[in-house]
């Protein structure tokens, strides 16, 4: 495979499990150096070895991403180790449970919103100012939930469309730089979430999987290594002419009629 990713440095949320292992793993076999950022007490460090047990081409961190101070750290320490930051992917998210709106928990709301939208501007705004030296890409994971109303899931829908927003207005304003922001926008990847997310519909769990393959034309869920693929293209110089778009990758849920 060549190397699109030789001598960068790109950090990953969420990159235990996942669409973000399976980013970490695609850009770190092009050459990428990467920073796998996960839950503390998650098993991060032993995906991090699984990429490279030296710890020279990945590192790593145990940091809730809505904690500002300790995203913050997080990126200064892999600038200051690595001397560079050409790549962020703002790829932890929550589902947050299902309920219709008049019902949503409170608490619920805000951690969905925490995770899912505050904490992409804290990583955007944390590595902005190495991007800008040299140019780098951002991607963000919105998802079919950022152009459709998911009934039950009013929260969740609403950081993905908030999600999208904010990749156009950070592309705009890092375009003078080479610094280019783009999202992508899945739906029904084999993950955890995906699982858990059936696993919720209990008994109707069958049928809530049936229902869900059914919307697609391509009949199927994506792999994780999928959505990867179109992330990495996102991150590399062959897309060096792409800012502000939201990519659907969807197996055609959204072009049905
Ligand atoms: N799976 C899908 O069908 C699907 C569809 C559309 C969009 N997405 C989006 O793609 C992204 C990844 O989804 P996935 O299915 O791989 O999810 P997943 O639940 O399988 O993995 C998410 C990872 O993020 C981590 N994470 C959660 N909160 C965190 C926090 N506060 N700080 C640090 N890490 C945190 C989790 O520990 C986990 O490792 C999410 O933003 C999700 O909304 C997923």
């Amino acid at each position: 495979m060549p190397e699109r990713f030789a001598d960068q440095v790109v950090l990953v949320t969420g990159a235990v499990q996942g669409i973000g292992r399976a980013v970490a793993e695609r850009v770190a076999s092009e050459g990428a150096r990467v920073a796998l950022l996960d839950l503390p007490g998650s098993p991060v460090s032993g995906v991090a070895a699984g990429i490279d047990a030296t710890g020279d081409r990945a590192r790593p961190y145990e940091v809730d991403v809505t904690d500002a101070k300790a995203f913050g750290s997080c990126v200064a320490d892999v600038a200051g180790a690595w001397g560079r930051i050409d790549g962020l992917v703002n790829n932890a998210g929550v589902n947050g449970p299902s309920a219709p709106v008049e019902d949503y928990p409170e608490d619920e709301f805000d951690r969905v919103i925490a995770v899912n939208l505050k904490a992409v501007w804290l990583g955007t705004r944390a590595v902005f100012p190495h991007l800008k030296r040299a140019g780098g890409a951002i991607v963000n994971l919105a998802s079919t939930a950022g152009m459709a109303g998911y009934p039950g899931r009013a929260p969740y829908s609403a950081t993905k469309h908030a999600v999208i927003g904010l990749t156009k207005a950070t592309a705009v304003e890092g375009a003078p730089f080479d610094v280019r922001v783009n999202c992508v926008c899945p739906s029904g990847v084999e993950t955890p979430m995906m699982l858990d997310a059936e696993r919720a519909a209990g008994a109707d769990r069958t049928r809530v999987r049936e229902a869900f393959l059914a919307s697609k034309p391509l009949g199927r869920y994506a792999r994780p290594a999928e959505i990867a693929a179109l992330i990495a293209f996102l991150l590399s110089p062959e897309a060096g002419y792409i800012t502000g778009a939201p990519y659907l990758i969807d197996g055609g849920q959204i072009a049905r009629p």
